[in-house]
């Protein structure tokens, strides 16, 4: 395998190679993703809503995104690991930032980390950039700030949105990060910021125009059910299959049919 790394991905947009992304939590499935050959993996704070079942992603602790990343790593040959650093780990203060990534590094062997926000974040950023660790933007609908936010509706339609998250993402250049995801924003508008730099932009409903695309693997495979956004584009529908082959053990159970004379000692 040769490995996918900050590097390779940068060079990806300067060939015009799309990337592909998706997330995992576990190795089970960080092996399935891994071998199909996606560039990125994310280990998202995602897990929160879909291992853990919380409504959002602040609850989840960085042990426990921890626990993910190096479950996720042991599986992983190829793709580049990237851990999004959780809420509360790294907006106080640069220093509780740096400690945040520097535990995911050491005790998962991650490979980057992903934060959400622009200038706010500035001075974390620059600290864990200075500490040799990769950093991943994450710019447009930030679902650690949907407190705020009050929706989950699309970002940056207003002129004033828009402009403040193209400034965000040439700083994020500057600063040093080597990648930006954009979640839910206009097309044109995240087409502008891929074509202003020139690290890659990541999109997640924001359209066609960006550098490469990243789902949750989840909902991709329709084992989530809820989450219908019009970005969303199953290629399975998981949970009914799942569904209909553990309805038919507990039938082979109860007729005795399982286990037969092949499958005995
Ligand atoms: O946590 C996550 O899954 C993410 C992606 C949707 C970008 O941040
Ligand atoms: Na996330």
């Amino acid at each position: 395998y040769k490995r996918v790394t900050v590097k390779s991905l940068i060079e990806m947009k300067r060939n015009g190679e799309r990337i592909s992304m998706l997330t995992a939590y576990d190795f089970s499935m960080a092996k399935i993703v891994d071998d199909a050959n996606v560039d990125v993996i994310l280990v998202g704070d995602s897990a929160s809503n879909v291992m853990a079942g919380h409504e959002t992603t602040l609850p989840i602790t960085l042990d426990q995104m921890i626990y993910h990343a190096s479950s996720v790593i042991r599986a992983v040959k190829r793709a580049l690991v990237v851990v999004d650093i959780p809420f509360g780990s790294y907006q106080s203060d640069p220093k509780e930032a740096l400690r945040s990534a520097i535990r995911i590094m050491k005790e998962s062997g991650a490979h980057a980390v992903k934060v959400e926000g622009g200038i706010e974040i500035k001075e974390s950023v620059k600290r864990i950039l200075n500490a040799g660790i990769p950093v991943m933007g994450h710019l447009g609908l930030t679902p650690q700030s949907i407190y705020k936010f009050g929706t989950y509706t699309v970002r940056a339609k207003e002129e004033e949105e828009a402009q403040k998250l193209l400034v965000d993402a040439k700083l994020l250049e500057k600063l040093g990060c080597f990648a930006i995801v954009l979640e839910k924003i206009p097309a044109d508008l995240a087409k502008k910021v891929a074509e202003s730099i020139n690290i890659p932009v990541i999109g997640i409903g924001a359209g066609n125009g960006v550098d490469g695309q990243v789902l949750v693997v989840h909902d991709l495979l329709g084992i989530t059910q809820e989450f219908n956004p019009r970005f969303l584009r199953r290629y399975m529908n998981l949970y009914e299959e799942m569904g209909n082959a553990i309805s038919q053990y507990v039938t082979d159970v109860k007729s005795r049919d399982f286990p037969n004379e092949e499958e005995q000692y």
